[in-house]
C-alpha cells in the first residue's frame, strides 16, 4: 500500500529530519511508529501521505510516486487524523463536517448517496448531526474528525498521536473503532503513538525511530522486549512487558494480563501436581 525507498527529508535551512528510511506497508497491516520527541515520526507520516515530498528517495502510495500524484488522488485513498482535531474541523455542525469530506472526495457519487453515507456514519458514531463541533469535548471532536475521515472509506489510515488529550474510555472507543476498520475492511493503519500501552494493545508491527533514522522494524512484543533498543530509542516499554522480563522464567512472553494470569495459574497447577 505504501512504500518508502531510501527517503530523506530536510526542512528549509536544516539538517535532515528523516534520513534514509526504507520500509513498506502491506494491505491490512496495523503499524505504530515509536520514538522520542523530535525523532522524525510526524515528518515520516507527512511524507507518507504526500503532504511533504522527499528531499531524496521515493514514496509510493499504491505504486504511485507522491512527487507526481495529485492531492485529490491521494485524498481518496489516504485518511489522515491529526493530533489536534481542531486543525481538521471547519464546519458548524457535525453533519456538515462529515459531508464536507465526502463532497471533496466522493462528490461524483451524487448528493443523495452522500447524504445516505453521512446518515450511516453519524448513526454509527451516535451523533445526531446537529451538534456544533466547537461545543463538544476534545474527545468528541476527535470522534467527529475520525467520523469524517472514515465516511470516505480510505484504504489507508494515518494517525498522528490520535489519543492525546483523551480519557481512557474515549481512547478505547476511538482505537476500537480503528481496529474494526482494520480487521473488517483490511484498512492499512499506521499511527504515531506515545502511549506504549495503546501500541501493545492495538498495533502488530512497530517501527522505531531515533534522530531521523529507522532503528528497528518488527512485531510489537518483540520490539518492546529488546531492552537495548528501547534504551537507544528512549522508550519506556509497557509495564506488562517490563514485569514479564523482570520475572523471567517463562514470564517473558506474557505480554497481556490474560497471559500473565495463565502463566501464574499454570505454575500453580504444576506446584499442586507436585
Ligand atoms: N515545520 C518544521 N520546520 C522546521 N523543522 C521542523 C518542522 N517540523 C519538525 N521539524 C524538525 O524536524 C525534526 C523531527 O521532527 P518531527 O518529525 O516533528 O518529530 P516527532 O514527531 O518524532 O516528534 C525535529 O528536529 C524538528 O525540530
Ligand atoms: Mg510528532
Amino acid at each position: 500500500m505504501i512504500e518508502l525507498e531510501h527517503v530523506s527529508f530536510s526542512y528549509a535551512d536544516q539538517g535532515p529530519s528523516v534520513q534514509d528510511v526504507t520500509f513498506r506497508l502491506e494491505k491490512g497491516e496495523f503499524a505504530a511508529i515509536l520514538g522520542a520527541n523530535g525523532a522524525g515520526k510526524t515528518t515520516t507520516v507527512r511524507l507518507m501521505d504526500g503532504l511533504l515530498k522527499p528531499t531524496s528517495g521515493r514514496v509510493l502510495i499504491h505504486g504511485a510516486d507522491t512527487a507526481k500524484s495529485s492531492v485529490s488522488e491521494r485524498a481518496a485513498r489516504v485518511g489522515f487524523l491529526f493530533q489536534n482535531p481542531d486543525r481538521q474541523i471547519c464546519k458548524n455542525t457535525v453533519r456538515e463536517e462529515v459531508l464536507f469530506g465526502l463532497r471533496t472526495v466522493r462528490g461524483q457519487d451524487g448528493e443523495e448517496a452522500l447524504q445516505e453515507r453521512a446518515d450511516a456514519v453519524l448513526k454509527e458514531f451516535s451523533f445526531t448531526g446537529e451538534e456544533e463541533p466547537f461545543s463538544l469535548s476534545r474527545g468528541q471532536r476527535q470522534r467527529v474528525a475520525l467520523a469524517s475521515i472514515l465516511a470516505v472509506e480510505p484504504e489507508i489510515l494515518i494517525l498522528d498521536e490520535p489519543t492525546t488529550g483523551l480519557d481512557y474510555l474515549e481512547c478505547c472507543q476511538i482505537m476500537d473503532r480503528i481496529r474494526r476498520m482494520n480487521e473488517e475492511r483490511q484498512v492499512t493503519v499506521i499511527m504515531v503513538c506515545h502511549d506504549m500501552e495503546v501500541v501493545l494493545d492495538y498495533a502488530r508491527r512497530a517501527l522505531v525511530m531515533a534522530g531521523g533514522r529507522l532503528l528497528a522494524d518488527g512485531p510489537v512484543p518483540e520490539i518492546f522486549r529488546d531492552t537495548d533498543l528501547m534504551e537507544r530509542a528512549s522508550i519506556l516499554p509497557p509495564q506488562m512487558i517490563a514485569l514479564g522480563l523482570r520475572l523471567g522464567a517463562g514470564f517473558e512472553r506474557a505480554d497481556s494480563p490474560e497471559k500473565m494470569a495463565e502463566t501464574v495459574l499454570s505454575l500453580r497447577g504444576k506446584e499442586a501436581a507436585r
